[in-house]
């Protein structure tokens, strides 16, 4: 089990989701912990709740896309604990509206609004962090699978990821010969508030649009490989790990936690069966294994794929026969030819 004892951490995001189950999980573990979030009142619900098991905690309300919130939140905990030697950057949002739009219609507003928190918030964070952390500190920044893959429908949320990511592994180069380490974690579908968000299954404004219907167009289990939905302890686990010394030689790193998603499985996809908005397969499309594995199923559209490269192939054979024999009827014809001449 990776200790945390005596470390000072921050963690944003920590009202919710992964970022809650993060703040429980190391203080468990004996951090000191600095707590920061949007949300007031789930913020103080949590924060009582662990000085109730008599863990060292201390809570911030504050909105990670503003610089001074977050300069003022790090000094804060510099102030109160002395020093800083973990942070769990989580707090993360998919989308302002619920809506998922390809990329010709996502407004100006979603699109900032989901980089001033995702990506600048994050800037933010990392910047106040690392001017104040010594050696021997661990960073832990949430990215997602859609930082890695992409995913229809989620142009802001996906490139707000992939940009967590450049500066997770960009940060572990520039401050790894300080002894501080960074890497990232690419959760797949975790159950929390943001993904019942994600699935319409909250707040009635908060459903998906008409044209997106997620919820009813998407078979996501077809794609991971546990065949289920993450709970957000199980990711806690993985950036304990990373925040602990168990990982001293583990920097700039994504790690994500299922492999499969949106992975080989979509991508064999003709372009013409691609009819989800949200990247898993659509409904009706199962898969029985992954690329690569020995179980590998495919579906009657990657079949009809597959049937027609054989058949492509098999005619290219065939024409490159022809050309050889061709080939070699031209050099005995022109072997006779000179024989008559002579
Ligand atoms: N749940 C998933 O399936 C999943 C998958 C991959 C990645 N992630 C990432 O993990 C992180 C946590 O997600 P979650 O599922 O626990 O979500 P969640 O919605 O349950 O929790 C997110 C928390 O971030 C806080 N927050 C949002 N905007 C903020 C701001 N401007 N300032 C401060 N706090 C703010 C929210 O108040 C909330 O408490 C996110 O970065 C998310 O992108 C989640």
């Amino acid at each position: 089990m990776a200790s945390l004892q005596g470390k000072v951490i921050s963690i944003t995001g920590a009202a919710s989701g992964i970022g809650l189950a993060t703040a429980r999980l190391a203080g468990e573990r004996g951090a000191r912990l600095a707590l920061g979030d949007i949300q007031a009142e789930p913020l103080q619900k949590v924060v009582g709740e662990l000085k109730a098991q008599g863990i060292d905690v201390i809570g911030t309300v504050l909105n990670i896309t503003s610089n001074e919130d977050v300069d003022n939140w790090i000094a804060a905990t510099i102030k109160h604990f002395g020093r800083l030697d973990g942070a769990a950057n989580i707090a993360g949002v998919t989308t302002k509206e619920a809506k998922y739009p390809h990329l010709a219609e996502v407004s100006n507003e979603e699109w900032e609004f989901v980089m001033s928190i995702n990506t600048t918030g994050m800037f933010y964070l990392l910047r106040a962090q690392l001017r104040l952390m010594l050696p021997g500190a661990s960073i832990v920044n949430a990215s997602s699978g859609t930082g890695l893959f992409g995913r229809p429908g989620m142009a802001p949320y996906s490139a707000s990821k992939h940009a967590v990511i450049g500066l997770t592994k960009t940060a572990a180069k520039e401050y790894g010969p300080k002894g501080i380490r960074v890497n990232a974690i690419a959760p797949g579908p975790i159950k929390t508030p943001m993904l019942a968000r994600v699935y319409g299954e909250t707040k009635e404004e908060s459903k998906p649009n008409e044209e997106s219907k997620p919820k009813e167009d998407l078979k996501p289990m077809s794609t991971i490989p546990l065949a289920r939905f993450g709970e957000s302890p199980e990711v806690a686990t993985l950036v304990a790990f990373l925040l602990s010394d168990d990982s001293s030689y583990i920097t700039g790193t994504t790690r994500a936690t299922v492999t499969g998603l949106l992975g080989p499985p979509r991508f064999w996809q003709p372009a013409s069966s691609r009819k989800s908005t949200y990247g898993y397969l659509p409904a009706g499309q199962e898969l029985e294994g992954e690329a690569g594995s020995p179980r590998l199923g495919l579906t009657p559209a990657q079949k009809l794929a597959a049937a027609e490269a054989r058949r492509l192939s098999q005619a290219q054979k065939r024409a490159q026969g022809q050309l050889h024999r061709a080939g070699i009827e031209a050099q005995k014809q022109e072997r006779l030819r000179k024989k008559r001449v002579a």
